[in-house]
């Protein structure tokens, strides 16, 4: 089986395509633009055999038209992770996010259309906004959408272009709409590791507003394992919500974190809110756990966040030219 893997040198991708060359004997093609978000270095010493990196743009017609139309029509799949991902950018300016995630994958399922081959879409529960706190009903495949950032809008449009292409021209796709992940590899952009990384750096933990706000957390390793048993055993057509129960406060991962790393629970900053900021994302992943049988392995958030910290500790070469240019924009803010 051969997988042409874009967006594989990101956050999510990356740590997908190591759980392949662990799990699996497929082969990867990567196609990544290696943006300010993309490591190279995390798909550093993997085997050539295996691994093959395209450093191309997913809204490029003909690069991606070629790459598509390696992959047979029996077996092989394109997996979608590429998107500009991070939302306080989207605010900043939008039109990347348009650019990459909407036309993107236009370009992407107009090549998977011509050529006949299967593709799994990664998407987002933001699609969905967001909830209160005290609602008893978690998103489920059937909740409206009602995205409310510009990079949650441009995820939804790019799923409902998914969804109409299996409909009006019979593309073989599944969608799946994941919570929040954390692990290795993530931009310190994001909540998690830039709380990591300042205090590594002798900084401050920044939270927004209150801390009030809910994410449902989900070890990136889990999220791997549901990318693959969708696209192995996922019907097409479908869309499955990817969550392993990890519900918390922003203000109760803060506490936790500087537990974990020997501080005092109490001593962050509240800094200035994100305009729009959805309140709490939860997601009810009954059906991919009764109809595919899929179980997340990382079922203790403490546990897999001593071991994101640890990672964080050990690999600075890799995060540290990258911290002050991103605490610049948030200081610019009062972020
Ligand atoms: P990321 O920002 O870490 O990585 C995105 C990757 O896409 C980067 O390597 C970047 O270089 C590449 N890319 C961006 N624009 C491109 C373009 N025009 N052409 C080719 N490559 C391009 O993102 P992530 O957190 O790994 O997210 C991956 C996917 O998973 C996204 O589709 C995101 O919406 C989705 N998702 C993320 C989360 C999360 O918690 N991070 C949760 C659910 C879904
Ligand atoms: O729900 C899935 C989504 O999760 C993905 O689709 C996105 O790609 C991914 O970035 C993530 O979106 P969030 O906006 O939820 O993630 P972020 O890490 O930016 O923020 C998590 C929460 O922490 C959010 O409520 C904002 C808050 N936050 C964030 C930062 C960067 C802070 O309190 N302080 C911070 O410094």
């Amino acid at each position: 089986m051969r997988l042409l893997v874009t967006g594989g040198a990101g956050f999510i991708g990356s740590n997908f395509v190591h759980f392949l060359l662990e799990h699996t004997d497929v082969r990867v093609a990567v196609l990544d633009k290696l943006t300010y978000a993309a490591s190279r270095e995390a798909l550093e010493g993997l085997p050539c055999d295996r691994v093959e990196l395209v450093v191309g743009d997913v809204t490029d017609v003909e690069l991606v038209d070629r790459l598509v139309g390696r992959l047979t029509d029996d077996g092989d799949a394109v997996v979608h992770f590429a998107a500009e991902s991070h939302n306080d950018n989207s605010l900043r300016d939008p039109s990347p996010f348009v650019h990459t995630n909407i036309v993107g994958t236009f370009t992407l399922l107009e090549a998977v259309r011509r050529h006949g081959v299967r593709l799994h879409h990664v998407s987002t529960d933001e699609v969905y906004g967001d909830l209160e706190l005290d609602d008893p009903e978690r998103f489920t495949e059937s909740t409206a959408y009602a995205p409310s950032s510009p990079y949650s809008a441009s995820k939804a449009g790019a799923d409902h272009l998914v969804r109409a292409w299996v409909r009006s021209f019979g593309v073989r796709a599944t969608l799946s709409n994941c919570s929040n992940n954390y692990g290795p590899w993530q931009h310190v952009e994001k909540f998690i590791p830039r709380q990591i990384t300042n205090l590594l750096d002798g900084g401050r933990v920044r939270l927004y507003g209150s801390g009030a706000n809910v994410r449902d957390w989900i070890h990136v390793d889990d999220h791997s394992s549901a990318v693959w048993t969708i696209l192995n055993h996922g019907r097409v057509g479908e869309t499955y919500l990817v969550g392993a129960d990890g519900e918390k406060a922003n203000l109760e991962v803060v506490r936790l974190i500087l537990e974990l790393m020997d501080r005092n629970p109490d001593d962050f900053d509240h800094v200035t809110d994100r305009p729009g900021h959805d309140l709490r994302y939860a997601i009810d992943p009954t059906k991919l756990r009764t109809e595919l049988g899929w179980e997340p392995r990382f079922t203790s958030f403490e546990e897999g966040l001593v071991r994101t910290i640890d990672w964080y500790a050990a690999h600075r070469d890799w995060w540290g030219p990258k911290k002050a240019a991103v605490e610049a924009g948030y200081a610019a803010k009062g972020q």
